[in-house]
């Protein structure tokens, strides 16, 4: 049977987070792995109530088909958020997405052809570089420091090796947690426009900041930098503010790449859920989402201290990291230390992290690892950590 199956699904690798998720599930385990919301953070009394008000003549049209476009009141309630991120924009340049990770499929399938170049920061999101490879992309990754994707060299790689798309995360990033200065973000809009490239942004986590706002996004830099309109695709997602199970993300694009990805997502599941986007557009116009976002930034801000503090305590100056200013993620690295291999026997000893070689498009440095601080109290990240650092010892270099 698998002779039917196209060489690129044959030879692809799944999702190296998605393949760790069922060592979480045994028992006693405390997985500092997944980028998944804390369950005290879900707002299930918040849903439970806007879902009991719907009335019946508004959930008979949620139950129905939808335009793919998204419905005009959640497309209404997007451009108010998207607003306060000063992306300015009206709900007619919004595609509404079956969550975030949809809109980089489409955009790979809408821009790329076999054998593009597709730049990307490293560290990234793998679930991104799975869909260029899957689009038939070549990958280079770009160098990055603490402030992201490192942009001196930008313009002369782009002239050299001509990319058509540059994704970034450049809030907050996942795995990095680094967030890309203004200053950067305004180069590398400049440096796509002048090698007819366009950016995708991708930007699931700028709400979840600790003490002070991120810089805006890059779309929003459009009107700014002259000739960029055509160059940046913005994407966003209600998976870590709301819930991930509403699977609701929106895009932002020129119209001809937004009508081309409507075509796409057409062809691919219709339109987001209904029902879910009734549920969310109501519970963010009734202000209940914005009540509760200090909230989600106290408990992370919380757990990000909580992981920095473990992690000085249990490892010392084996352990180098930079501390996030929000998000998710701490991005780290213990020198002459293959962090997969640690993997096995932190397993072993009920504890999880994702090792770092998953983030790259070509893995040269095994010493990485992501932690994540988003589902677990202060308690539990230092007795996680604890662990990890117990088995530290017993890894050959
Ligand atoms: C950078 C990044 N992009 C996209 C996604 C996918 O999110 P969604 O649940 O909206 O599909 C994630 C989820 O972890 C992410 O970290």
């Amino acid at each position: 049977m698998s002779d039917f199956v196209k060489s690129i699904f044959r030879n692809a690798v799944g999702s190296p987070i998605r393949e760790l998720k069922k060592y979480s599930e045994i028992p006693g385990m405390i997985s500092l792995a997944g980028g998944y919301p804390a369950p005290e953070l879900m707002d299930a009394q918040g849903v439970q109530q806007v879902v009991g008000n719907l009335s019946t003549k508004q959930l008979t049209s949620a139950m129905q088909y939808g335009g793919t476009e998204g419905s005009k009141e959640f497309r209404a309630t997007l451009a108010t958020i998207s607003q306060e991120r000063e992306l300015n924009c009206h709900p007619d340049e919004i595609l509404v997405l079956s969550g975030s990770q949809q809109g980089i499929d489409l955009v790979a399938r809408v821009i790329l052809e076999p054998g593009d170049v597709v730049f990307v920061e490293a560290p990234t999101y793998p679930a991104a570089l799975s869909a260029f490879r899957l689009a038939g992309a070549t990958i280079h990754q770009l160098p990055s420091d603490k402030d992201g994707m490192i942009v001196s060299s930008l313009d002369e790689e782009m002239r050299r090796l001509k990319p058509k798309l540059l994704y970034l995360v450049p809030t907050f990033g996942n795995p990095s947690g680094r967030t890309l200065p203004l200053e950067r973000r305004t180069l590398a809009l400049q440096a796509a426009v002048r090698n007819n490239c366009v950016i995708l942004e991708d930007d699931p986590y700028s709400e979840l900041w600790f003490s002070v706002k991120a810089p805006p996004p890059i779309y929003s830099l459009r009107h700014s930098v002259p000739n960029a309109q055509n160059h940046c695709i913005y994407i966003s997602s209600l998976s870590k503010t709301l819930a991930p199970a509403l699977r609701l993300g929106w895009m932002l694009a020129p119209p001809t790449l937004l009508r081309a990805a409507v075509l796409a997502k057409q062809s691919d599941d219709m339109h987001a859920s209904t029902l879910n986007q009734a549920i969310a557009a109501t519970y963010i116009d009734n202000g209940t989402f914005a009540d509760n976002l200090p909230r989600l930034r106290k408990f992370y801000k919380t757990g990000a201290e909580a992981l920095c503090q473990s992690l000085h305590t249990h490892m010392g100056s084996r352990v180098e990291f930079d501390e996030p200013g929000g998000g998710m993620f701490v991005w780290a690295r213990v020198d002459g230390i293959d962090t997969s291999q640690w993997l096995k026997r932190a397993i072993a000893a009920k504890a999880m992290f994702v090792p770092g070689v998953a983030f790259f498009a070509s893995p040269d440095d095994t010493s990485w690892f992501r932690l994540s601080f988003a589902s677990l109290d202060p308690d539990g990240i230092d007795q996680g950590i604890k662990r990890l650092s117990t088995v530290l010892d017993t890894v050959e270099a």
